[in-house]
């Protein structure tokens, strides 16, 4: 199927509508305190000033469900937003109506104006028809750049296409498919998939999927612990979900029967609590105290998983690996950022606290792509269609 991107469009003097994911964590005083999403758009978002268009940007903050919630404004963002542009970016305390309208009339070529949450409006997550004609009325052109919400039906990103004349993708969103598809639509091989993370319920579509598709697989993460408990070992009062122990050892099993190498760490950092001054020590995998719970994986594990990463040509990855909030527990995700970031391979990352580790070891730049998505990215991994990228299909 056939999805334009922005730059196959003819934009000067249109009014043109990007659909963005300034989705952003925030302060109490509204400062946006991660702009990787405000950043991840400007290239979309300068393209269309540079060609004379008219520039409408649309987005949602959290999930006020259908209702003005003052804390999910998105008028705080527009400061930064201006500041990382170049450009005064006006906000509109509305998504539809006259006021709307009004801005709009008044906007010159290469103007830029950020929209009030459109989740505010109660059609936007039932993916209302009217309410995405009334969106779609507002422009000539729509650009869908919002990746990161791509895994959603609404309004904004599914009801729209249907009534506007042109659409296509921004290059976030262009960019966020292409690697998809280096990494396992037609990946360079040995494919190495990785995951981490607290559940396996929450992961166990995306490994299934994979398990077809990759030459390896690392599990690292509290996720490991229920793998652990299915082989029968102790994993005294860390997470573990009791009810994944058949679908740990089917994972086990599949991936055998499927020649697939997986890897589980062999050593665990082990506390008494899950905090910073909590008492730790390092320990085999079958040495796990009763009493003590694991929180993140050893150095013989970061050996071990650097180790399985030789020669592979495209890694992909998911989830921490360990508590990497609290300082104890970070030592096994930042020393398998490290090995990532040394790596020859193609390295694409994804999953929302995967991003957050890697800015705070100051390797986010040290990998080939960082996905802006959290849940999108999972269920591209899940083998998912998303609603957001099928309706861009000509
Ligand atoms: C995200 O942060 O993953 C996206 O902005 C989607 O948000 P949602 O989960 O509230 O739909």
């Amino acid at each position: 199927m056939k999805i334009r991107v922005i730059d196959q469009l003819e934009l000067s003097g249109k009014r043109v509508m990007i659909r963005v994911d300034f989705n952003v964590p925030m302060d109490k005083a509204g400062n946006v305190t991660d702009d990787t999403r405000l950043q991840a758009a400007l290239p979309t978002i300068r393209h269309a000033v540079k060609s004379g268009g008219k520039a409408i940007l649309l987005s949602h903050l959290g999930r006020p469900k259908g209702k003005r919630v003052p804390e999910m404004s998105l008028a705080p963002v527009v400061k930064r937003l201006s500041a990382i542009l170049g450009k005064e970016v006006p906000f509109v305390p509305e998504c539809v109506g006259e006021e709307v309208e009004k801005a709009i009339a008044a906007m010159r070529p290469g103007d830029v104006i950020l929209l009030e949450n459109v989740r505010f409006n109660p059609g936007e997550e039932k993916n209302d028809e009217a309410f995405g004609e009334k969106l779609a009325a507002l422009c000539d052109v729509y650009v869908n750049d919002a990746f990161a919400t791509a895994h959603r039906g609404h309004s904004s990103n599914v009801a729209i296409t249907r009534f506007v004349k042109e659409k296509a993708a921004g290059f976030l969103m262009k960019n966020e498919i292409a690697y998809f598809e280096k990494a396992l639509v037609d990946p360079a091989r040995p494919l190495v998939a990785v995951f981490g993370g607290a559940k396996i319920s929450g992961k166990i579509e995306a490994i299934n999927n994979v398990l077809d598709k990759v030459d390896k697989i690392l599990i690292g993460g509290a996720m490991a612990n229920t793998f652990f408990a299915a082989q029968g070992h102790e994993v005294g009062k860390s997470l573990c979900e009791v009810e994944m122990l058949d679908t740990a050892r089917q994972v086990l099993s599949n991936a055998a029967r499927r020649k697939v190498k997986l890897y589980l760490p062999v050593d665990v950092v082990v506390a008494d609590r899950l905090e910073t001054y909590a008492s730790v020590k390092i320990v085999p995998v079958p040495e796990i105290p009763p009493g003590w719970m694991a929180a993140d994986v050893g150095p013989a594990t970061s050996l071990l998983f650097k180790e399985a990463l030789q020669g592979a040509k495209t890694i992909v990855w998911n989830g921490p690996l360990g508590a990497f909030e609290t300082a104890p527990f970070a030592g096994g995700t930042f020393a398998f950022m490290r090995a990532l970031a040394e790596s020859d391979a193609i390295t694409i990352v994804g999953g929302g606290d995967t991003d957050t580790a890697l800015h705070k070891a100051g390797l986010f730049s040290r990998m080939s792509y960082v996905s802006t998505g959290g849940g999108a990215f999972l269920e591209l991994l899940e083998g998912k269609r998303l609603p957001g990228i099928v309706a861009l299909e000509e």
